[in-house]
């Protein structure tokens, strides 16, 4: 057996292909970024093409640095930014558009009318999703109305979709010289088309969107020794290594961060937050404004379901004061800019970008920064963006705890935000729990490296994957109770000033 195990992770801003040994740790890694396409207020797109040479050049770089061959890797693994479209040409492997990114959301009227008539409902029950802007299907429905001669090649079987796990598969296995189209559950969950209890694309949900079933990757389980094929020797690897894993992202990161047991939750600091909590074989249905999600599905075992708090704004948010409001230099700079003030100053900043996601889910919100008086400055707007991250995530913590029952003894973190000491202090603060980060960071990767490892052996079981996680760091919560329901109580007025906004 090879030495090492190689994952893909396409994220939301950057991709990344990163080596992993068989403790888990990081032996080359190499990252790019591509660019974020904003066409207009609420679009967000990619270029599937750029993504693809974007990955060809990560994978390649990280090798090289190793000093590796194709043959060293005993499999390799795919994550993804979730629910983001891409509809591509079979024949010339070119997109028809650009990919539409999962924070985009242009397709606020498909959403709100499909919540009119009742078939809202049907998604909510066979899908465990509320229909909004943020899932695949409403996209793919865009493109197909809105893109010339989709439809047409769709119904030829021409045009595939895919989230980017697919374009990315699909070229990795050979592209046009006949590519595997394929994708696994937890990406297949997160479009609106897929019944959880099926985990078979519904002809039902199908029909709601009008999309032909013959442009849909055929699902696989997330870990799956055979189903995604091998890489194809003119790809990025320049050998046919086994392509055994695949998982949305922060499905990954929850196999990452080793939540392998019911009532085991993370909580991953991206461009948004995604809090998943382990519900084990059991469709745990959220009355809570939570969404009902696949976690991982290794083999032929049983799916693992998990409930899901998504928040669309959080390291975005340190972004936009960065390029946008330039108050910043540098991300890390919110960090020693909100340091030099105490509080916020009484300011609040709801970054309801892309509408509010879990748990209100209104496409009608937009940002606001209330609570300003001239006393404020910079600061306090930096120290109100890192609090808006953690009272999110309390919004999303105690809506899991009233739907599960599950109360967090501690909020395992992971993703790029956790290296801001002063974000996870308040994080801790806002919750009343402890804070704990892994040594391993890239739980994302990770978790795509355990899944394509744990189909060929590499990794023989899930307890041997347990003994790999450590902790490195921990933040206790200081304030006072009194404190943290009074900051919170403000939090929640303030969201209700973003309600309601857009006609
Ligand atoms: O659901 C969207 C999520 O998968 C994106 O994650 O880390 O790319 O912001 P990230």
């Amino acid at each position: 057996m090879a030495d090492f195990v190689g994952a893909v992770d396409q994220g939301t801003t950057s991709t990344r292909f990163i080596i992993f040994d068989h403790g888990g740790n990081e032996v080359a890694r190499h990252q790019l970024e591509h660019e974020q396409i904003l066409p207009q207020a609420g679009w967000v797109e990619h270029n599937p093409i750029e993504i693809w040479e974007r990955t060809v050049a990560v994978v390649r770089t990280a090798m090289q640095k190793a000093n590796l061959s194709a043959r060293d890797l005993a499999a390799v693994g795919v994550t993804n930014q979730r629910e983001t479209a891409v509809v591509w040409d079979r024949r010339t492997g070119r997109p028809y558009y650009n990919a539409i990114v999962w924070q985009d959301t242009r397709t606020d009227r498909i959403a709100s009318a499909l919540d009119r008539d009742g078939r809202g409902d049907v998604i909510r029950r066979k899908a465990g999703l509320p229909p909004a802007t943020y899932f695949s299907g409403g996209k793919i429905q865009w493109i197909l109305e809105n893109v010339d001669g989709v439809r047409e090649a769709a119904e030829r079987g021409d045009a595939l979709f895919g989230n980017t796990d697919s374009w990315l598969l699909w070229n990795m296995t050979g592209g046009t010289k006949g590519g595997n189209h394929v994708t696994d559950v937890t990406n297949a969950s997160r479009t609106m088309l897929m019944n959880l209890e099926t985990l078979d694309w519904d002809d039902e949900l199908l029909s709601f969107f009008n999309i032909p079933r013959q442009m849909l990757p055929q699902i696989r389980p997330s870990s799956d020794p055979s189903g995604y094929g091998t890489a194809h020797v003119d790809g990025p690897l320049g050998g046919d290594v086994p392509l055994t894993g695949d998982l949305g992202d922060q499905q990954a990161a929850t196999v990452g961060q080793v939540c392998f047991a019911p009532g085991e939750a993370k909580n991953t600091y991206g461009t948004g937050n995604f809090m998943l909590l382990n519900t084990g074989t059991n469709l745990v249905r959220s009355e809570n404004g939570l969404l009902t999600t696949v976690c991982y599905k290794f083999g032929d075992a049983a799916p693992v379901y998990a409930l899901e708090g998504s928040i669309a704004v959080t390291g975005s948010a340190v972004q936009w004061l960065r390029d946008q409001l330039k108050l910043i230099k540098s991300a890390e700079q919110s960090e020693s800019l909100a340091a030099t003030v105490a509080d916020s100053g009484g300011v609040y900043f709801v970054p309801a970008f892309s509408g509010l996601f879990a748990p209100y889910w209104r496409s009608d919100a937009r940002g606001a920064i209330v609570g300003l008086s001239r006393f404020n400055t910079d600061a306090h707007i930096a120290r109100a963006t890192l609090e808006s991250i953690c009272y999110q995530t309390r919004d999303v913590v105690d809506a899991m705890a009233q739907d599960s029952g599950v109360t967090l003894d501690v909020l395992k973190v992971d993703g790029g935000i956790t290296a801001n000491n002063l974000c996870m202090q308040i994080q801790a603060d806002v919750l009343g729990v402890p804070v704990s980060r892994p040594v391993v960071a890239e739980t994302t990767a990770l978790g795509a490296a355990y899944a394509a490892g744990l189909a060929v052996g590499y990794w023989k079981s899930t307890d041997e994957l347990r003994d790999n996680w450590n902790e490195s760091q921990r933040w206790q919560p200081n304030w006072s109770g009194e404190q943290r329901e009074q900051g919170y109580g403000r939090w929640k007025k303030a969201v209700q000033r973003t309600l309601d906004w857009v006609d």
